[in-house]
C-alpha cells in the first residue's frame, strides 16, 4: 500500500469510524472483552453484551471472582461458549501471573487461555500501540482485493502472505488505529457484496477496483452443505418444578443448562424418540408427551428442527438436584434455541395453562 493510501485510510477512519463504547477507553481489559465478543459477531450485536458485561464485571478481578454460571449468563446468545469459559480462566491467570494488571504486550496476551494471534494483535496494538498487524475476515477481504490475491485465503501459505503484507502496511505511529481502520473499512465499505469502491480511501492503488469486479475477491471458499437433523426436548413438569442438567464443560454449549434433549435416530419416529427420552430421564412407562413448540436453528454443520414436548410427571426422578423451580429457569445460562423456546412459552407454563401446539418458527 502506498504511503498516500495509508495516510488516506487513517484520515478516513478519523472522520468516519463508527461509535463503539470500547473506543472511548484504553483499558486493555475492556478492549480484550470487546475483541473476544467481536469474533464471529457484528458490532451492533456485541455492543449491548459488552455494556452489560462491563457493568457486571468492570475489572479483571471481578471477572475472576464471579461464578462461571454468572459469566456464561452474560455470554448467553453470543455462541461459542468456550470463549466465555476461557475468559473466566484468563482472568484468574491475570490475577495469579500478572498481579491483577491486565497485560498489554503481544506475548503476554498470547499466553492467556483463549487468546490467539488475532486477539493478541488487536488488544496490544489498540491498548498500547504494539506493532502487530491484525488479520481477520474483514482484513483478508480488503487485502485480497487491494493486492489482487486470487488464491484461497484459507491455505496456510496464503495466510502467511497476508500476514506479511499486513505487517508491512502497518502504520508506524498509529498501529492500533490502522488495524481498526482496516477492519472498519472491511465492515463498512469493502463489504462482501456491492462494495462502495467510489468512496474507498485506498482505491487509488487497489487492483480489484481497477478490474471493476471487486466481488471476485477473495476466492469463495465452498461451505459444506448443512445436514438436516431433528431433535426432541422435554420440559418435564412436576409440582412447579422442571428438570434441567448442566452440560459437560468440554462439549458444545459446555457449562450451560439444558432440558433433556436427544436427536431422532434413523428409523425412529419423533414420538418414539421422545418417549424413549422420557423413560430414560424420568423413569416410569406411560408418558403422554404433548408438543409445546418447534424452533429451527443451525449448529456446527447441522440444520436442526428442535421439537419441545411437555411431559407431566407425579414423582421426581432420581437426580433430585436437577429439578428446579419453573420461576428460576431463566436465571440459568442456556443454549440460545432453548432460551428462546422458554421465553416464548414461559407465561403459559408458569400460569399452568395446558400447552397448545404452536406453528413451526424459523430462526
Ligand atoms: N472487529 C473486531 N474488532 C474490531 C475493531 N476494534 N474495530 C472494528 N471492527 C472490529
Amino acid at each position: 500500500m502506498t504511503p498516500t493510501s495509508k495516510q488516506a485510510l487513517l484520515n478516513w477512519f478519523d472522520v468516519h469510524q463508527r461509535e463503539m463504547p470500547w473506543r472511548l477507553t484504553k483499558d486493555p481489559y475492556a478492549i480484550w472483552v470487546s475483541e473476544m465478543m467481536l469474533q464471529q459477531t457484528q458490532v451492533v450485536t456485541a455492543t449491548p453484551y459488552w455494556q452489560r458485561w462491563m457493568e457486571r464485571f468492570p475489572t479483571v478481578a471481578s471477572l475472576a471472582d464471579a461464578p462461571l454460571d454468572d459469566v456464561l449468563m452474560h455470554w448467553q446468545g453470543l455462541g461459542y461458549y468456550a470463549r466465555a469459559r476461557n475468559m473466566h480462566k484468563a482472568a484468574s491467570v491475570v490475577l495469579s501471573d500478572h498481579a491483577g494488571v491486565f497485560p498489554t504486550s503481544y506475548d503476554d496476551l498470547l499466553a492467556l487461555p483463549g487468546v490467539g494471534p488475532y486477539t493478541a494483535a488487536a488488544v496490544s496494538s489498540i491498548s498500547s500501540n504494539a506493532h502487530r498487524a491484525v488479520v481477520d475476515a474483514n482484513v483478508i477481504r480488503v487485502l485480497c482485493r487491494h493486492e489482487g490475491i486470487e488464491d484461497n485465503p484459507k491455505l496456510p501459505a496464503v495466510q502467511v502472505r497476508l500476514q506479511t503484507i499486513a505487517d508491512a502496511n502497518l502504520d508506524e505511529a498509529r498501529p492500533g488505529d490502522f488495524n481498526q481502520a482496516m477492519m472498519e473499512l472491511g465492515a463498512t465499505l469493502c463489504t462482501p457484496k456491492s462494495p462502495f469502491c467510489d468512496r474507498c480511501p485506498i482505491g487509488d492503488d487497489c487492483i480489484a477496483k481497477k478490474t471493476r469486479m471487486p466481488e471476485r475477491y477473495p476466492l469463495p471458499v465452498e461451505k459444506p452443505k448443512a445436514i438436516r437433523r431433528t431433535d426432541v426436548l422435554i420440559i418435564a413438569l412436576c409440582d412447579g418444578m422442571t428438570y434441567t442438567h448442566q452440560l459437560p464443560q468440554d462439549g458444545l454449549w459446555g457449562g450451560l443448562y439444558s432440558f433433556p434433549r436427544i436427536s431422532v435416530m434413523d428409523g425412529e419416529s419423533v414420538i418414539e424418540t421422545v418417549t424413549r427420552l422420557a423413560i430414560d430421564i424420568l423413569g416410569g412407562e406411560n408418558h403422554q408427551p404433548v408438543e409445546l413448540g418447534r424452533i429451527r436453528h443451525a449448529v456446527t454443520i447441522y440444520n436442526v428442527e428442535l421439537i419441545a414436548y411437555i411431559v407431566n410427571v407425579t414423582e421426581f426422578a432420581a437426580d433430585h438436584h436437577n429439578w428446579r423451580s419453573l420461576s428460576e429457569i431463566d436465571t440459568f445460562p442456556m443454549p440460545n434455541p432453548q432460551a428462546k423456546l422458554w421465553a416464548q412459552h414461559k407465561h403459559e407454563l408458569l400460569s399452568g395453562r395446558l400447552p397448545v401446539s404452536q406453528p413451526a418458527l424459523d430462526l
